[in-house]
């Protein structure tokens, strides 16, 4: 059986690994996009990423989310990985240290479903006072969970996938790795096939990983939704909202960060594109968008992000709006039951 390559970076003690106090992890977590190409992640850490995720939750303990991890130095069939990569996504893996490739195993469903609820309640964790009962179980719960479609089981485990994942980069994230889920859809069943996985692994997501060549703070936290668009209290329509001394205290334990663009943010990326020789700047939609989007009561947009706004658009040489595609996201919207006033105007 493999093991570790690098023991020599092996901590001497737990003492010497990082404890990131978890909500300060989940504050510091950016999705980053220029990796260090001369430093790889250490196996130990690898091995410790890949533990979160096993030690994650799962529907009666059937175990479905398995992963294959790349390292660019060694595989042999990086080439035909690259190849099924989204082109947005190409130069984050030839950056980053290592890919991890999640997987869906879809018949851990089907085939574990028996011993993950007899090793459940053997651990203590299934009882009788929940109203679990041996020959109920194999007459009525078993045997309909076994007999759900594959797209009811696809859909369920994908979500336990993803719960891995989040866990497993949350543990990257307080080893001080940098990381971002990529996306390789420039070959539908690419991935698929240039592992031979049998039909019943599902390709869900891949994952980089690897030392940060931009600040971990990536310019700052990303802006999102206003917390009350997008939570609900007691009933739906209801806005929860979000307590200032709550958030004033969030913000105190490093959970809540400040808003992206951090100052220096833009001269760091172009000193990046320099290095690397590709092209500066980043890609800006027309000022008439960016003046609506500003204007949208949804988003929570702090101060920071609204200047650099009116700077781009004070700037000029913005594109325009592609009219050709007008019809096409009306349509699409219209199909949705969306408000097309609200995006199109
Ligand atoms: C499922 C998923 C897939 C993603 N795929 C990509 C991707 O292919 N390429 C990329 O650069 N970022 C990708 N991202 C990152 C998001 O675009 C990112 O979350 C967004 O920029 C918000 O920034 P933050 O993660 O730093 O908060 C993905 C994120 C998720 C959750």
């Amino acid at each position: 059986m493999a093991t570790s390559s690098d023991t020599s970076s092996i901590p001497a003690s737990a003492a010497e690994i990082p404890d990131l106090p978890v909500l300060q992890a989940i504050g510091n977590r950016r999705t980053i996009r220029y990796y260090d190409p001369e430093k790889k992640v250490e196996d130990w850490k690898i091995q410790a990423v890949l533990q979160a995720a096993r030690l994650s939750s799962c529907q009666g303990n059937i175990n479905a989310t398995e992963a294959i991890v790349v390292n660019r130095d060694t595989c042999e069939i990086w080439d035909d990985i690259e190849e099924c990569v989204s082109g947005f996504n190409v130069q984050m893996i030839q950056q980053s240290s290592h890919i991890i490739f999640w997987l869906t195993n879809i018949n851990a469903w089907y085939g574990r479903a028996n011993d993950g609820l007899s090793t459940l309640s053997l651990s203590g964790a299934l009882t009788k006072y929940h109203g679990w009962n041996y020959e109920f179980s194999m007459t009525q719960t078993i045997p309909r969970l076994m007999s759900f479609p594959e797209d009811r089981t696809d859909q369920l485990l994908r979500f336990e996938t993803g719960l891995a994942v989040s866990q497993a980069m949350m543990c990257g994230n307080s080893l001080g790795l940098g990381q971002s889920l990529i996306a390789f859809g420039r070959k539908p069943g690419g991935i698929q096939e240039v592992f031979g996985l049998p039909s019943h692994y599902k390709f869900t997501w891949a994952h980089v990983l690897g030392y940060p060549l931009e600040d971990a703070k990536a310019g700052g936290q990303r802006p999102r939704l206003k917390f009350e668009k997008l939570f609900h209290k007691d009933t739906f329509g209801n806005p929860y909202m979000p307590d200032p001394q709550v958030d004033a205290l969030l913000r105190e334990k490093g959970m809540i960060q400040e808003q992206a663009p951090l100052p220096g943010r833009i001269e760091e990326l172009d000193a990046l594109a320099e290095r690397f020789g590709r092209d500066p700047g980043c890609v800006h939609w027309p000022g008439r968008e960016i003046e609506r989007l500003m204007n949208d009561d949804d988003w929570d947009f702090g101060p920071r992000i609204r200047e650099h706004a009116q700077k781009v658009i004070d700037a000029g040489g913005l594109p325009d709006y592609p009219e050709e595609m007008r019809e096409t996201f009306t349509r699409i919207m219209e199909e949705r039951g969306l408000d097309t006033s609200k995006y199109l105007s």
